[in-house]
């Protein structure tokens, strides 16, 4: 989508952050704006300031886990803002920080903690999905983009302080996007584009501290030097707007992670060996998308 001038993007997660640093982006060039997120106060104050660079901005009161909410905000944006063009789904959680560090292994994780971050970070992409695909798939006439927030976590695992539910939230992500990349060969009107950053400088740490299941959780030591080593959402968010103005599935803010990528990719390359039968090798079923 070359021109985003006067159209509508939507952002789960705009009022802080990421979302918030997407949200100035397309802002600065001309696009309408609607924030759906679950702090309203803060989505309310970040869409008075988008205001003032001279485009229509409104906040919506948005909990990703719930799917009526995600309908109800998609009708609420288009009554006020006209059609939505860009749907961003982007809010998400860290992971609930562990009482000690021993608790950060998988096997000492409860299941209301991955409950939690599951819902946010993976249903909360298939509920925007249900809300948004059947509003563009209707309007073929009018180009639609689709984004959604995984993280370099969905490419490689980082370091093992990386809570191991955040690293399968976002491996869900990409595959989320992978599909849909085979899905939306069908509508063509309609692009999609996967974000996958390194650190960026925000307040994710400590936002799952505060809404952490249970009540409020003591932040996990470190997190605040590590997210001031982060990239600036600002910058993200313009490299946001230039891979969707290009048309890219893979949106990468950080190229010092390249290596470690290809590194992970080649292990899996190196791994195939021998047909455990051969003579009864499956037919690959390559997408249409990929060139053979
Ligand atoms: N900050 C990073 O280093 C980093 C790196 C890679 C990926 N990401 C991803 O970027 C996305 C945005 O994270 P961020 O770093 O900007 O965090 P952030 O905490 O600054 O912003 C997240 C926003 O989402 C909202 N939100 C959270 N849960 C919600 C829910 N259930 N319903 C509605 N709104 C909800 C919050 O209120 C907040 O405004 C997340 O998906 C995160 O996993 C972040």
């Amino acid at each position: 989508m070359r021109d985003v001038g006067g159209k509508t993007i939507f952002i789960s997660g705009g009022a802080s952050g990421i979302g918030l640093g997407v949200a100035r982006a397309f802002a600065r060039a001309g696009a309408h704006v609607a924030i759906g997120d679950r702090d309203l106060a803060a989505g309310e104050e970040a869409a008075g300031r988008l205001q003032g660079l001279g485009v229509k901005a409104l906040a919506l009161p948005l909990e990703v886990t719930d799917r009526a909410s995600w309908i109800a905000a998609a009708e609420a944006a288009e009554a006020t803002l006209g059609p939505v063009c860009v749907l961003h789904s982007n809010a998400g959680v860290g992971g609930a920080p562990p009482a000690t560090p021993d608790d950060r292994y998988i096997e000492k994780i409860t299941p209301a903690d991955w409950e939690w971050l599951m819902k946010i970070n993976v249903d909360g992409h298939f509920f925007a999905l249900q809300a948004f695909l059947p509003r563009f798939k209707a309007r073929p006439e009018l180009p639609a983009h689709v984004i959604l927030t995984a993280s370099m976590a969905g490419l490689t695992p980082q370091s093992e302080y990386v809570p191991g539910p955040y690293v399968v939230s976002k491996y869900a992500t990409l595959g989320l996007a992978e599909h849909m990349r085979m899905e939306l060969a069908h509508a063509p009107h309609i692009g999609l584009s996967v974000l996958c950053p390194g650190i960026v400088s925000t307040n994710i740490g400590r936002n799952s501290a505060k809404n952490a299941p249970g009540g409020p959780r003591a932040v996990t030591q470190g997190n605040d030097a590590l997210m001031a080593s982060g990239k600036d959402p600002d910058a993200v968010g313009a490299w946001v707007l230039k891979g969707v103005q290009e048309g890219r599935h893979y949106i990468l803010p950080h190229p010092e992670y390249r290596d470690l990528v290809q590194r992970y990719h080649a292990d899996i390359i190196d791994a195939f060996g021998e047909s455990a039968q051969p003579g009864r090798d499956d037919q690959v079923p390559y997408p249409d998308w990929m060139v053979r």
